[in-house]
């Protein structure tokens, strides 16, 4: 049965358009009534990353626009964050239970939770051929809001930093002298150096960046040093190298190949910060070694099956809380909660202009 109170009787949601994504929206909808096997959370809150810019970017190629469809040429965008449940016409999840997981950027969400023995999973039919990790929803154990807030900016970002260190030791590096990370000041390049620089035998790891953010990355944790895009063509670096490439960006791409030629040994591309120049996420070769693009979901997949459903878990989330811990405990955190706000903080993490240091948290939520 499904029940009849509840908080409140709208859901505020920011749409973004489809093909152009400086142009969004704050709409107010009525609640939807829930259907047997469903579950309505409030969102309370959810981090503001590049991450999120690139889930639009790669909306349609990568399947993202599906997990909280909007109408035509409209999209929500999925945000990391965390949600309690209050109002639930299913066995799976009670009012008052609360998770961490995948979001619309909106102040509700309707899920059709199925327990999975601690986590839920959400088994709405639109989601179910979508990668496994986004549908999963953790019981939430952290102790206070700002903890919430910190895992919510780093959770996805450092599971996939983890993921990447793992990939790259599991192979010796492939005998590299130099790790270099383009989109150095990012959050998952940030954490990718410092998973890296914990191991007792690794590659020297150089940071590339733009100008404006060199000082900040070469005061991070983990990086040996940091080089502007502009400095490039006379850099002096050890070879063999090899690039992670988190920017995404075809001339930056090009730079590498044309300082060090057969000296690249392999490109990892994981990301597209510098969403202008997309193309360089499938950037040719000219040059260099091997390329291939890393998906944290996939590599998670296959050592989740390695390593253990139980296992895996449990090593990410302790180098994760070392992390928390050690670097982001002191970030300062942006907090927007206006729908203007929310909006403005939107277009300027399209536009790059979000500060690398810290953090911004949203909230849809209307007290
Ligand atoms: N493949 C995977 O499985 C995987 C997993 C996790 C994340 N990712 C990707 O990794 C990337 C980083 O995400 P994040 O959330 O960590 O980023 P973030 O912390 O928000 O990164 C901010 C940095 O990105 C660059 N940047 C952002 N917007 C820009 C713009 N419009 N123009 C130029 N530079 C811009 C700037 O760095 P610089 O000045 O240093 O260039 C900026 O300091 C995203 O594309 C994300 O989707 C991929």
């Amino acid at each position: 049965m499904v029940p009849a109170s509840v908080e409140r009787v709208h859901t505020t949601d920011l749409l973004v358009r489809r093909d152009d994504h400086r142009r969004c929206e704050v709409r107010e909808s009525e609640f939807a009534p829930l259907r047997e096997g469903q579950a309505r959370f409030r969102v309370d809150r959810f981090a503001l990353t590049s991450n999120n810019v690139t889930y639009a970017l790669l909306g349609d190629v990568m399947g993202y626009w599906g997990f909280y469809p909007a109408e035509d040429g409209w999209g929500q965008v999925p945000a990391w964050g965390f949600a309690e449940v209050i109002e639930s016409a299913t066995g799976a999840v009670a009012v008052g239970d609360r998770f961490y997981g995948y979001w619309p950027m909106s102040s509700h969400a309707i899920l059709e939770p199925v327990a999975h023995g601690g986590p839920v999973v959400d088994d709405a039919e639109h989601r179910r051929a979508l990668p496994a990790m986004y549908n999963n929803y953790l019981p939430a154990s952290a102790p206070d809001a700002h903890t919430e807030e910190l895992q919510s900016l780093i959770r996805p970002l450092f599971a996939s930093a983890w993921l990447i260190d793992d990939f790259l030791a599991a192979q010796g590096f492939r005998d590299a002298a130099t790790v270099l990370i383009t989109s150095a000041s990012s959050k998952t390049a940030a954490a990718t150096a410092w998973c890296l620089a914990r191991r007792a035998e690794r590659p020297a790891l150089v940071g590339l960046t733009s100008a404006a953010n060199t000082e900040f990355v070469a005061g991070l944790a983990g990086y040996d040093r940091a080089v502007a895009y502009s400095d490039i063509a006379s850099a002096d670096l050890a070879g063999p190298v090899m690039l992670i490439d988190i920017a995404g960006s075809a001339d930056i791409r090009r730079a590498v190949h044309e300082r060090f030629g057969d000296g690249l040994s392999w490109t990892l591309g994981v990301g597209g910060t510098h969403m202008s120049e997309i193309s360089g996420l499938a950037a040719p070769q000219e040059g260099g070694g091997e390329s291939e693009i890393f998906f944290a979901p996939t590599y998670l997949e296959q050592r989740t099956a390695e390593i253990g459903s139980r296992e895996l878990p449990e090593m990410i989330s302790g180098a994760e809380s070392e992390y928390l811990e050690g670097v982001a405990r002191t970030w300062p955190i942006t907090r927007a909660s206006e729908p203007d706000a929310v909006r403005a903080a939107w277009i300027d993490q399209v536009d790059g202009k979000r500060d690398p240091a810290g953090g911004t948290i949203l909230s849809l939520v209307r007290s």
